[in-house]
């Protein structure tokens, strides 16, 4: 497993890959691909339990989420994705429901969408040994303050939030950082300005790694964002499996001779 201060050296030297993984194995087939991080995301909400957004999504949920990746990998990192007011409200609270997400889920590290207000929380959290990935550009946390899941960072003003917002979660102790939905050049900036590795999803190829949602890599979602690229299609896989199981189920194809067992002192079974 990679620890925090390997993902920290990769920066600026060797590309760092992240995806998501929501259960075991998920998690044991992007871990054995060679996978650096498995992201357990809050995008689990989505992605998977069929909400429109990620605001439903629980502490309890992700901690069984996570301890269900944990158990699924070997070698990856795994980060657990602090959902919606589950951080921030409280500080106690805070660290409480992180420190969960290591102390009895196994998690390595935990991921907080950032603001101003998580400064603070974050060189707490690292403080106490809870490694801390920062999230900023789009956070869909905010997707009713934003009013949509759009670009950010495409003025100079907020451009420039950004890039301190950056800076400041560096200093609090944060180990990585995740730039979603940003313009390329504002990224590569970053990127430059930081001595921690960036991480980008929509954010152009100056980061010093990718993160995607794996549902819209091996092409499971019904929708995805512009900035996505599907490897596979597992969609039209499972779809082919699963009509093909209902035609031979109907027909009376399956179960054959071979699925089934006989006793024979039963056949006088009346
Ligand atoms: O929840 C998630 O999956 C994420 C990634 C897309 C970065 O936050």
């Amino acid at each position: 497993m990679p620890t925090v201060t390997e993902i920290r050296e990769m920066a600026g030297e060797e590309k760092i890959t992240m995806l998501t993984a929501y259960d075991a194995v998920t998690a044991s087939i992007v871990d054995e691909a060679g996978t650096d991080i498995v992201l357990v995301g809050d995008s689990v909400g989505n992605a998977e339990m069929g909400h429109d957004s990620t605001l439903p999504v629980t502490v309890d949920e992700m901690a069984s989420r996570t301890g269900a990746v944990v158990r699924g990998t070997e070698d990856a990192m795994v980060v657990a994705d602090m959902p919606f007011l589950s951080f921030g409200v409280d500080e106690s609270e805070s660290i409480e429901h992180c420190g969960r997400m290591l102390k009895e889920e196994g998690a390595d590290a935990v991921k907080i969408e950032s603001s101003p207000r998580t400064v603070e929380l974050t060189q707490r959290l690292s403080e106490l040994g809870i490694p801390v990935m920062a999230h900023l550009g789009l956070t869909p946390q905010k997707v009713n303050q934003l009013g949509g899941y759009t670009r950010q960072g495409t003025t100079p003003e907020a451009a420039r939030r950004i890039l301190d917002l950056a800076n400041k979660h560096e200093e609090a102790g944060a180990f990585s950082l995740v730039l979603e939905h940003v313009p390329a050049n504002l990224a590569e900036r970053v990127t430059d300005a930081l001595t921690i590795p960036t991480i980008g999803i929509g954010a152009g190829p100056a980061c010093d790694g990718q993160v995607l949602v794996i549902n819209d890599v091996v092409g499971l979602s019904e929708w995805e964002p512009p900035f996505a690229k599907q490897f596979g299609d597992v969609r039209s896989e499972m779809e082919g499996a699963v009509e093909g199981y209902v035609d031979a189920v109907e027909s009376g194809e399956f179960p054959a001779e071979e699925h089934s067992h006989h006793e024979d002192e039963l056949d006088e079974l009346y």
